[in-house]
């Protein structure tokens, strides 16, 4: 097949794509025009006044510009410049012809956004040869362009299906906690009946934790996390963390071990947030400790106006390239343990939402974990600037249903 045939054949798959020429002399559109219609592209368009760019690429969306660099009124370099302000979406080739061009001007115009140079006068098989490989290369990226906008709305459509879901299921559970845990009170139930209860309250409220898990998922992906911050005691928060997980400490006979030890630890934050922190990362430690192993939490100033928390255990320990994966949302190392791989990722959307930092380290496998997060202490000065700056929002009382 003849060169030129199998240019025809390129041109004929690009067919619809459009071509914009911008030069202000009629001759070279007309002979480019002629060029590319006898090569079989069908959607050529010319302007000779350069001042109608932008408005033109408006209305006819060009995939490749060809553009001549010497022209009154506006030269193909500010062209370039507006046509670059103005990219969006896939990229835009251009393609600039000119007759003689120095370094000078060639650098100043691929500085300014050129794709490629076509010299004067022109060569019509290279001419041609050219724009298929910027067609191909446009149409690739419209491809890519159409995947891309495909993948977000497939993962915008779950976020909603997520955020919907867990909220529909999380309604029922209600109120047989509420009848479960009261009935379980009642003085003259048969043990049997009694331990029954209490192993339906117990697998409500677990199940009840993995769907608000999901909720506030769902609530950080859509940017519907708020923030309530009030001046709060890392210390306080601490121990109000270890309470809930006391139960779970004392059944696996593990060691708690407290060295508190900073002395600057109050926080402007949200509480029950930032609880729900320190709560994750201390169920973790129990559940990835074996019976009788340690856990220790300490904490200490980093500075004067840093406070980091340090919750460490001795339990199976993380390889190095799990300990960036494991704060993705769904990331287990070992998925046979109870939970969906949320907490974590949502520990460090709150931390970092406070401006804070939570990282990983271990030694290796069967080596212990220590997770540790650093928050700004507020101290007395800091505090008393952000009451005289505090807003109306952040004084009333929160509604804390964010979904
Ligand atoms: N203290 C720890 N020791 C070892 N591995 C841990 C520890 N904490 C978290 N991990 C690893 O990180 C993963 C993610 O933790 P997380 O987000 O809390 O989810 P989940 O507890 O539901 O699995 C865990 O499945 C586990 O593999
Ligand atoms: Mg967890």
């Amino acid at each position: 097949m003849k060169e030129t045939e199998q240019l025809h054949g390129a041109a004929s798959r690009f067919s619809e794509m459009k071509i914009l020429i911008i030069d202000d002399e009629l001759s070279n559109v007309a002979l480019l025009e002629d060029l590319l219609s006898g090569s079989g592209y069908t959607n050529v368009k010319s302007i000779l006044d350069p001042r109608l760019t932008l408005e033109t690429c408006k209305e006819f969306a060009p995939d490749v510009v060809l553009l001549d660099l010497r022209m009154p009124h506006m030269d193909g370099f500010a062209v370039l410049e507006a046509l670059r302000a103005n990219d969006r979406g896939a990229f835009l080739p251009v393609i600039v012809l000119t007759a003689d061009i120095d370094a000078q001007s060639k650098y100043r115009a691929l500085r300014a956004g050129a794709t490629d140079f076509l010299l004067k006068p022109l060569d019509h098989l290279e001419v041609l040869l050219r724009m298929g490989l910027f067609m191909e290369r446009r149409r690739i990226e419209y491809e890519l362009h159409n995947e891309k906008e495909k993948a977000e709305a497939a993962s915008a459509a779950k976020d909603r299906f997520l955020a919907m879901a867990s909220h529909e299921l999380r309604t029922p559970l209600t109120p047989v906690l509420i009848w479960a845990s009261g009935t379980a009170q009642e003085p003259d139930l048969s043990p049997n009946l009694q331990d029954g209860l209490k192993m339906i309250c117990r697998n409500v409220e677990l199940e009840a934790r993995m769907i608000d898990d999901m909720l506030d998922l769902t609530r950080i992906t859509r940017g519907k996390l708020g923030l309530y911050r009030r001046p709060a005691d890392a210390h306080e928060l601490i121990g109000h963390a270890i309470d809930i997980v006391r139960s779970d400490i004392e059944a696996r006979h593990l060691n708690l071990r407290l060295a508190l030890d900073a002395s600057e630890h109050k926080l402007r934050v949200d509480s029950a947030r930032l609880q729900q922190v320190f709560w994750n990362l201390l169920r973790n430690a129990c559940k990835f400790t074996p019976e009788q192993g340690t856990i220790a939490i300490r904490s200490f100033n980093d500075g004067p106006e840093k406070i980091c928390i340090e919750i460490s255990d001795n339990g199976v320990g993380l390889e190095p390239q799990s300990l960036e994966k494991i704060f993705n949302a769904f990331e287990q190392v070992d998925s046979r343990k109870e939970g969906l791989g949320l907490g974590l990722a949502i520990s460090k959307a709150i931390t970092e939402m406070h401006g804070g930092t939570i990282r990983a380290r271990s030694e290796g496998l069967g080596k212990g974990t220590t997770f540790a997060v650093t928050l700004a202490v507020e101290n007395e000065s800091i505090e008393r600037d952000h009451l005289t700056e505090g807003t109306d929002a952040e004084k009333s009382e929160p509604n804390r249903n964010e979904s």
